[in-house]
């Protein structure tokens, strides 16, 4: 996507040097546009830890990458095997909900056992880095094109633009390696003249929707309104919301949905009001194998000060501000989990299915 006017992925290998990954370091967005450089499994793991990088495409393409650097630092070993397995389970224990994380993980070490010689183990891992990164570019641009009927269908029965959309947290371009799940069928119809607006929750505690979904759309000139958390349900009331489209962290294959926190709040609403809620999803983001997402996805428990504080930019400055009494506790619930039953469909790269194990399971037959 463009920043600037100059097109970018979240994460790539260095051109000049290929044992660099570059990723754009998300904690200084809005505010300013920094690239990183990632050296080692070390910096791969401190990067996805710390949320430089963040969301379940953008996690997964970087711990594929991450795991092409530890075949180097396996390399340089004296057991590789060992040194291999050490890092996959660093990099396995940085964030806990994201399937992709894993997904990718594990796609590396089936492909790097099946090489005997170092040298070809390295280069293995370093296609199917590349490949993990590029696969999810195409299929968030398949998402985007499987997407786009739904905004042409509700232009069509309202009669008159903008189709009011709304998303929570950043299910964009950052979240991933390019065009992004949430986002992309809002692209492609912002591509194809069709008239959009997009209500952005900002997505408190770490603010994702009002730093990086706001910039990215403002970057590609997408009209948007930033609005509270709480602001959808009064909205949908009022008929100013004809769609909500969300990313997700991890499906069930049974159609439930994990994502940030405050993502089933909005499912009930746009249930009550009877408005859509589709949710956008490469295929690397279902778990195939829990049944009961509601019971059995982990939710990652954050530092409670993203919750008694808030990061912003004064006078150019980067600051923290407190905001709750000093004595009193803070929780801080990443994701929930939306039941299947209130997601009216799953937009996937092979097409939109209902958010059920038997549709789910059609469209992805390979999986049974
Ligand atoms: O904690 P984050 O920022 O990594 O959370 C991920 C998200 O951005 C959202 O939950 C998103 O809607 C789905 S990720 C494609």
């Amino acid at each position: 996507m463009l920043v600037q006017g100059e097109s970018y992925r979240t994460v790539w290998l260095s051109k000049e040097d290929q044992e660099v990954v570059w990723v754009i370091d998300q904690r200084q967005l809005p505010f300013r546009f920094v690239k990183e450089a990632l050296l080692n499994v070390h910096d791969i793991k401190r990067a996805i830890t710390d949320m430089h990088v963040r969301g379940a495409g953008c996690i997964g393409a970087t711990a594929g990458f991450g795991m092409y650097l530890a075949t180097l630092e396996a390399s340089r070993s004296n057991d590789f095997e060992k040194s291999l397995q050490y890092s996959a389970g660093i990099l396995r224990n940085t964030r806990p909900t994201a399937v992709n994380l894993t997904w990718a993980i594990e796609r590396q070490l089936k492909e790097i056992s099946g090489e005997n010689e170092i040298d070809d183990k390295i280069e293995v891992a370093k296609r199917t880095g590349k490949a993990i990164a590029d696969e999810d570019v195409i299929a968030c641009q398949q998402i985007g094109q499987h997407g786009l009927p739904i905004i042409k269908n509700l232009l069509k029965k309202k009669g008159r633009g903008p189709v009011n959309i709304l998303t929570h947290c950043n299910a964009g371009w950052l979240a991933f390696v390019d065009h992004g799940s949430a986002t992309a069928p809002i692209y492609a119809a912002h591509n194809e003249g069709i008239p959009v607006h997009v209500w952005v929750d900002e997505t408190r505690p770490r603010n994702q929707g009002a730093r990086l979904t706001a910039w990215e759309l403002y970057q590609n000139g997408v009209p948007h309104t930033v609005i509270t958390d709480n602001a959808g349900g009064y909205l949908m009331q009022n008929g100013q919301v004809d769609l909500v489209i969300t990313g997700t962290d991890r499906t069930t294959h049974t159609g439930d949905v994990a994502n940030k926190i405050g993502t089933y709040l909005k499912a009930l609403a746009a249930k009550d009001n009877k408005i859509p809620f589709y949710v956008a999803l490469p295929s690397s983001t279902f778990d195939w194998k829990i049944n009961d997402g509601v019971k059995k996805i982990p939710i990652e428990i954050r530092d409670a000060t993203e919750v008694t504080h808030i990061h912003g930019e004064r006078n150019g400055e980067e600051c923290m501000v407190r905001l709750i009494p000093d004595g009193s506790k803070a929780i801080n619930h990443a994701f929930d989990v939306t039941p299947a039953r209130l997601v009216t469909g799953l937009v996937t790269e092979r097409g939109i299915c209902n958010a059920s194990e038997t549709e789910i399971h059609q469209m992805f037959p390979e999986k049974l």
